[in-house]
């Protein structure tokens, strides 16, 4: 089983105006890894920030914190080359933004960035399988995606248990209302990589809700071991 649990903040729900301090600070709390969510108010009909920012993170963090870009807008193939000059990782883009989801993936290679794929609510599973063995990471949507702090939808863990096992190895991200409540039903159904926004940002104890997602992730990647 070649994947394994870890937990990226979303930063769009802490304080705007001191982002690389937050940054900072969920990288301290033991933070695998940083979502940040860019959206462009067409895709979504949310605005937050672009690759400027993404710029200045890199440089308040350092060059180790791997930056997971959650691409909700309307030209992914736009900001491919932006994004990889300011230090993103990893570049996931919405399979409903593109026709051509063959060429995005070559594109954002040549960048030297890994690959996530994402899915919105209404998109089933099925549309995003033929690109499964190309990607590095399927992002499964758990809300409408443009906010922070929204009901989890539990339904769509059906697309994670499906993918978990058609593709054993792959890194299956859950991103919406997830937190110490919701978190025991993601990891069953086989996600490994885990956003959340809200409940690790409105904590006042983030450093014991992310150790707390991470344990529930790991025992249950080591339950499937046993199981298999
Ligand atoms: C929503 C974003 C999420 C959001 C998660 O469109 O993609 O990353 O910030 O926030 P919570 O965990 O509060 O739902
Ligand atoms: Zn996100």
């Amino acid at each position: 089983m070649a994947y394994v649990a870890k937990i990226g903040p979303s930063i769009l729900s802490s304080d705007l105006s001191q982002l690389g301090k937050e940054c900072k600070r969920m990288i301290e709390c033991g933070a695998d890894y940083l979502h940040l969510d860019v959206m462009d108010g067409h895709f979504v009909p949310n605005i937050t920030f672009g690759h400027p920012m993404v710029e200045c993170l890199r440089n308040a963090v350092g060059a180790v914190p791997f930056f997971d870009m959650h691409m909700m807008v309307s030209k992914p193939e736009q900001w491919i080359r932006p994004m990889a000059a300011a230090g993103a990782n990893q570049y996931t883009f919405h399979l409903e933004a593109t026709t051509n989801p063959g060429n995005l993936i070559k594109e954002i290679r040549d960048n030297q960035m890994k690959v996530g794929l994402a899915i919105k609510p209404g998109t089933t599973v099925e549309e995003l399988a033929p690109w499964a063995g190309q990607i590095d990471m399927a992002l499964v949507m758990t809300v409408e995606p443009g906010f922070g702090g929204q009901k989890f939808m539990e339904d769509m863990l059906t697309k994670v248990s499906w993918l978990r096992t058609q593709f054993p190895s792959l890194d299956i991200e859950v991103d919406g209302g997830v937190g110490p409540d919701t978190i025991h039903k993601c990891a069953e159904a086989g996600a490994n990589m885990i956003v959340s926004g809200s409940a690790v940002m409105g904590s006042d104890d983030p450093r014991s809700v992310i150790a707390l997602l991470k344990d529930v992730v790991m025992e249950a990647i080591q339950k499937r071991c046993l199981d298999r």
